[in-house]
């Protein structure tokens, strides 16, 4: 396939998916980055990402700290993530994300509200306080609403899928995929900065189901994405049935794809450049700028348990590397996407 052949509708995103060559996907990457500096400039935003507790309730079967997996779990306490925003806010990351297992239970959620209102309040020199992402999955809407009034201004929740028999495959059967959306249009209507996502490269997944995926990502108009390649998790009942799915070297390959194709489709929204990708490739984020990308989420939990959320196997994770010195930083800013931005008149 040649890239002047290239249309973004559902068929030519799929047939760009699809295709094998290198030369094409090089191609591809390398007009996709040209249009993320000309459309959001070279600079690369960071989230601290602080893994607040592999305790989860939900048995997503690729999930490798789902409720039935047995595996040390964990929780960070009120002091240690506020001992990891204060580094966030050292390092002027501008941001951090709070990322664990679903949990419902009131006492947690009451722990990430006191916890928002310390990190709002966290002295952060000349710089705005720093902007508090969520990543605590499925909530009711009241609890949406009292994170968002303490102080949360963007969430991430994957669709993990758009295609609802895809999803179905993926998730025990009481998991919903129309709950999953509602809880999606509950976070937009309530205010926040919604991001959004799906694996890369899952078994039973078809190039049209991800041409799909970013097709969904452009109707959502979501601000900001984040998706990554599928790396098994030995234990998962996903992993068990044996069901077939692209090598790492493809997973990274469509990974990498996927981002150019997405800044080619949106061009002025944030997508990050997802830790999975570093899995398979010791500079995975890095060529996920390379791609397209714009943000990058350094893990910032402390080692002792950063170890232990174990989506996927992460041995081969370097904590942080030196990335930072290789990028353009957009140090102590937000990092909001332009899409929301322009879209919200300021
Ligand atoms: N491979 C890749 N990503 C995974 N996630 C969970 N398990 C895996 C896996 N085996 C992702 C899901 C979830 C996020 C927290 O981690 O997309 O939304
Ligand atoms: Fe829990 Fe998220 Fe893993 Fe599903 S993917 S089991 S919700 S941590």
């Amino acid at each position: 396939m040649n890239l002047s052949e290239l249309t973004l509708d559902r068929e030519g995103l799929a047939a760009a998916i699809a295709c094998e060559d290198a030369a094409f996907d090089a191609a591809l990457r390398e007009k996709a980055y040209r249009v993320k500096v000309d459309t959001v400039g070279p600079e690369v935003y960071l989230r601290g990402l602080i893994e607040i507790s592999n305790n989860c309730v939900k048995n997503c079967l690729y999930c490798g700290i789902r409720r039935d997996i047995r595996c040390p779990r964990y929780e960070l306490s009120e002091e240690e993530v506020l001992a990891a925003a204060h580094v966030a806010a050292q390092r002027r990351f501008g941001s951090v994300v709070i990322q664990g297992g679903e949990r419902t239970d009131a006492a947690f959620i009451r722990k990430i509200t006191r916890l928002l209102k310390a990190i709002k309040a966290i002295d952060t020199g000349d710089d705005p306080p720093l902007g508090v992402t969520l990543s605590l999955g499925e909530q009711p809407r009241e609890v949406y609403e009292e994170w968002f009034d303490a102080g949360a201004h963007r969430y991430l929740l994957r669709i993990e899928s758009s295609n609802p028999d895809l999803y179905r495959k993926i998730h025990p059967s009481d998991h919903s995929y129309d709950r999953r959306l509602r809880a999606l249009y509950d976070l937009k209507e309530i205010g926040y900065q919604t991001g959004t996502g799906a694996m890369i490269g899952m078994p039973f997944q078809t190039a049209e189901d991800m041409a799909d995926d970013l097709l969904f990502y452009k109707s959502f108009d979501a601000p900001m994405i984040g998706m990554g390649p599928y790396n098994p998790h030995p234990e998962t009942p996903l992993t068990l049935t044996g069901a077939p799915f692209p090598s790492a070297e493809r997973r990274f390959a469509l990974g990498l794809k996927m981002i150019a194709l997405l800044r080619l489709l949106v061009p002025d929204i944030n997508i990050a450049a997802a830790t999975a990708l570093e899995v398979l490739d010791p500079r995975g984020r890095e060529k996920g700028i390379l791609s397209g990308a714009n943000v990058i989420m350094p893990n910032i939990t402390p080692e002792e348990q950063m170890v232990k959320y174990n989506l996927y196997d992460r041995k081969t994770l370097m904590r942080d590397s030196a990335i930072t010195e290789r990028i353009v930083v957009g140090y102590g800013r937000w990092g909001d996407s332009k899409h929301f931005r322009k879209k919200n008149f300021y």
